[in-house]
């Protein structure tokens, strides 16, 4: 559902830096740079989820929550070896400085990736980030000012809502089913925003296994949302860190594949491989490209040169897409341990049904509120990120994000056994006292921890 009601404008900012400062003013006092900071960084504070993850991280509890991907099944006796040539061939390079826009070695083997999503892009499109994460940050960095508008599918990843809003964006959501984004709904969402004056800066879209909501773009849609985008004039970000992990047949073609210079495409080397390398890439338009370099070097100088270099090693020197496969295989048992263990135990909810990724979407029996749930779920050691997370005006109440990524598929089902315990009691309490309170949502960043993203 769009949620153009639910807009701020330009001129509310400042209020709500205001308001937002005098109401974590109270709790600060220990703070002598309190009255310094920015408008947007008052308004950021560790989601209350985080504050219960501490908790959440203990062993005993089944985290249904983190997306930590599961690299247990990595060659590390190979990448030990690899790192140690490396060190000893190239050391002086690996840990030196380097170019702003990332190795050409890589960023060659990057091109070859993106030929699996049907991407034909060139090493000089393709710039080099701190993962992924980093180039959100600076496409969000080169294209916002406060009061532009980004069209953002509902839910959305939370990574990216953080982002937005700590460049003052507004977010307006559209639509998915279980096809994806719903075209029709788009069009009439940019129609209304360009009636009503509002700047739409870009679509941001995750359209492989998506995150958090576990569905996929159909082949069918893909070339209708690049049409009516390219008909509003609006950029694509196009989020794609998990689209080699579908469980069933080949990548569909990427956004991009349909408007290289409509698309601005971002990959990942964490799901694929491993996050600690914190390697990611943007394949931008030429002229998008350059500012993204010149971000980069303002925030960072350079991509880490270790990591680059290791990951270029790996990608040359080891079967990465027989590992690839590998980790289908692992996530898609977890998936079905997810989806049986939902079945047998939850009957009363609906889900969705991930054909790759990590995560599936649930939507709670009426009246349930999954914010409020959380911490009784904790206390009854199974942890979920409620669906509040995943939008920026506060919906999603009736809805959870459960992971399957990283627990064993033992622990996957007695993790939901343990959560439809605590459903079961929440509906017992609904039925007797109408529904649960709402807690009171502010207009702070809510930003999550690593591992739960
Ligand atoms: C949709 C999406 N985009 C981006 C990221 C960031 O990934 P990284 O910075 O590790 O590449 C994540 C991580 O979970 C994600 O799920």
């Amino acid at each position: 559902m769009s949620t153009l009601g639910a807009q701020t404008g330009p001129g509310e900012h400042s209020r709500h830096g205001a308001a937002a400062a005098a109401a974590a003013q109270a709790g600060t006092r220990l703070d002598q740079w309190f009255s310094s900071y920015a408008d947007r960084a008052h308004g950021m504070r560790a989601s209350e989820v985080r504050s219960l993850f501490a908790v959440a991280n203990r062993p005993e509890v089944v985290s249904l929550a983190g997306g930590m991907p599961n690299i247990d099944g990595l060659p590390l006796e190979h990448i030990a070896e690899m790192t140690a040539k490396l060190l000893r061939e190239r050391g002086t390079r690996a840990l030196q400085y380097g170019g702003g826009q990332g190795e050409e070695e890589l960023r060659e083997q990057i091109v070859e990736v993106m030929r699996y999503d049907h991407v034909a892009a060139h090493p000089d499109d393709i710039v080099v980030t701190t993962g992924s994460q980093q180039a959100l940050d600076l496409v969000t960095e080169i294209f916002i000012n406060p009061g532009d508008v980004i069209v953002a599918e509902a839910p959305s990843y939370v990574g990216a809502l953080g982002v937005f809003r700590a460049y003052q964006a507004d977010v307006v959501h559209v639509t998915m089913d279980d096809d994806g984004l719903v075209p029709a709904d788009l069009d009439r969402t940019l129609t209304e925003l360009e009636r009503a004056g509002r700047t739409v800066k870009f679509l941001y879209t995750v359209p492989n296994f998506h995150n958090p909501a576990g569905v996929s773009l159909s082949l069918e849609r893909r070339p209708q949302i690049v049409e009516i985008c390219r008909r509003h004039h609006v950029l694509i970000l196009e989020d794609n860190p998990y689209g080699l992990l579908g469980f069933d047949g080949d990548p569909m073609p990427a956004l991009k594949s349909y408007d290289p210079d409509g698309v601005v495409y971002l990959g990942s080397f964490s799901k694929t491989f491993a996050p600690g390398y914190r390697v990611g890439w943007a394949a931008a338009p030429h002229a998008v490209r350059e500012k993204l370099v010149l971000a980069s070097e303002s925030a960072i100088l350079s991509p880490t040169m270790m990591g680059q270099l290791s990951i270029s090693s790996y990608l040359s020197t080891f079967d990465w897409y027989g590992q690839v496969k590998e980790y289908r295989q692992m996530y898609r048992e977890r998936r079905d341990a997810m989806l049986s263990a939902l079945a047998e135990f939850l009957p009363g909810a609906r889900w969705t049904v991930p054909d790759g990724g990590f995560y599936t979407w649930v939507t709670l029996p009426e009246g349930l509120d999954a914010q409020a749930m959380l911490p009784r779920a904790v206390t009854n050691l199974v942890a979920y990120v409620s669906g509040t997370a995943f939008y920026a005006d506060g919906q999603g109440r009736g809805h959870m994000r459960l992971s399957f990524c990283y627990p064993t598929p033992a622990r996957i089902r007695e993790g939901v056994r343990r959560l439809s315990t605590v459903v079961r009691a929440e509906a017992e309490l609904v039925d007797m006292f109408g529904t649960t309170p709402h807690a009171r949502r502010g207009d702070s960043v809510e930003i999550p921890s690593p591992d739960q993203v």
